[in-house]
């Protein structure tokens, strides 16, 4: 029996190296991830040392591009005239990217020991993130808002803060807490980042308490008004104490 337990051991061993290369193959054809933004341009670089004596890009399984030497060069829709095929590095490079050109790549070549693949992504340029804030008990929170027309990628945008408070420091929340005793007169930034665009806004803490200012504006004025009905009222009972006194001197006159 131990005999014969033999081969089942070599089996196994062999199906574990088979796992294991399949593991280690797919590892290999893990996609390059390039990034482009909306009308700009992309180079996808296959980084790959040889000569090249013909080169095919696809774009899942349809052609873009295909090169043989000494037969030239050929690009199909809808990539023509919107591409550039570096036939020395194999590079490809696409123009005026557009929503629909986000996809996996490939490049072909028997001069290549495997194809290699690109999953391209096309993100729009950031819009300016909105700030707005809430005012609870002690706590101001101030809010990093995407604004809600856009919505490509929106899980790879990155939040960050600039301000000279502790609470800016190291923060990616979308969200920060101040407290009320915080200088308020101290400007917040919140910048939204992806991989091809960076945008930012601010807000000043002291906009978000206008609840304050404008109790104490009517504190001022009430304050205002009473000093001007006091004084009114003392300059009144001045003058008609003057008048009684010029009356009962009037009456005592001649004697
Ligand atoms: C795209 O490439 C063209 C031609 O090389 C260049 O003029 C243009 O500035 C590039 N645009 C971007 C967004 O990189
Ligand atoms: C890219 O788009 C702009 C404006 O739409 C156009 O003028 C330009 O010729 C295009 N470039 C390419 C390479 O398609
Ligand atoms: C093509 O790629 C090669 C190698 O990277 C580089 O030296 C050459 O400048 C590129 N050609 C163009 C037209 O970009
Ligand atoms: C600010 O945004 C948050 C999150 O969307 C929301 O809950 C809150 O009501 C907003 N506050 C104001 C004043 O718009
Ligand atoms: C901020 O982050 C960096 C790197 O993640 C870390 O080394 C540093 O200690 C952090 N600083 C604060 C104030 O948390």
């Amino acid at each position: 029996m131990a005999g014969g337990s033999d081969p089942g051991w070599a089996l196994r061993v062999f199906s574990v190296f088979l796992l294991l290369g399949l593991v280690l193959d797919f590892i290999g054809c893990d996609p390059v991830k390039p990034f482009g933004i909306m009308n700009g341009n992309v180079t996808l670089n296959p980084s790959y040392d040889t000569v090249f004596k013909e080169i095919t890009w696809k774009k899942q399984k349809d052609k873009v591009v295909e090169w043989y030497r000494g037969s030239g060069l050929r690009e199909f829709p809808p990539y023509q005239g919107r591409i550039f095929l570096n036939v020395t590095s194999g590079e490809l490079t696409i123009f005026n990217l557009t929503s629909s050109d986000e996809d996996l790549y490939e490049l072909e070549s028997q001069d290549l020991k495997d194809s290699i693949t690109f999953l391209l992504s096309v993100l729009e340029p950031l819009p300016s993130p909105i700030l707005n804030c809430t005012l609870t008990d002690e706590k101001v929170i101030v809010w990093c808002l995407i604004p809600e027309h856009y919505n490509r990628h929106v899980d790879l945008i990155k939040y960050s803060w600039d301000c000279p408070l502790e609470q800016c420091k190291n923060s990616s929340n979308p969200e920060l807490e101040f407290k009320k005793d915080n200088d308020l007169s101290k400007e917040i930034q919140c910048t939204l980042s992806n991989q091809v665009s960076k945008m930012k806004s601010s807000i000043v803490l002291r906009t978000c308490v206008p609840d304050d200012r404008s109790r104490h504006r009517w504190l001022v004025i009430i304050a205002i008004v009473t000093s001007i009905v006091i004084l009114l009222l003392m300059l009144f009972r001045k003058s008609i104490l003057r008048n009684r006194r010029k009356a009962h001197e009037i009456k005592q006159g001649p004697h």
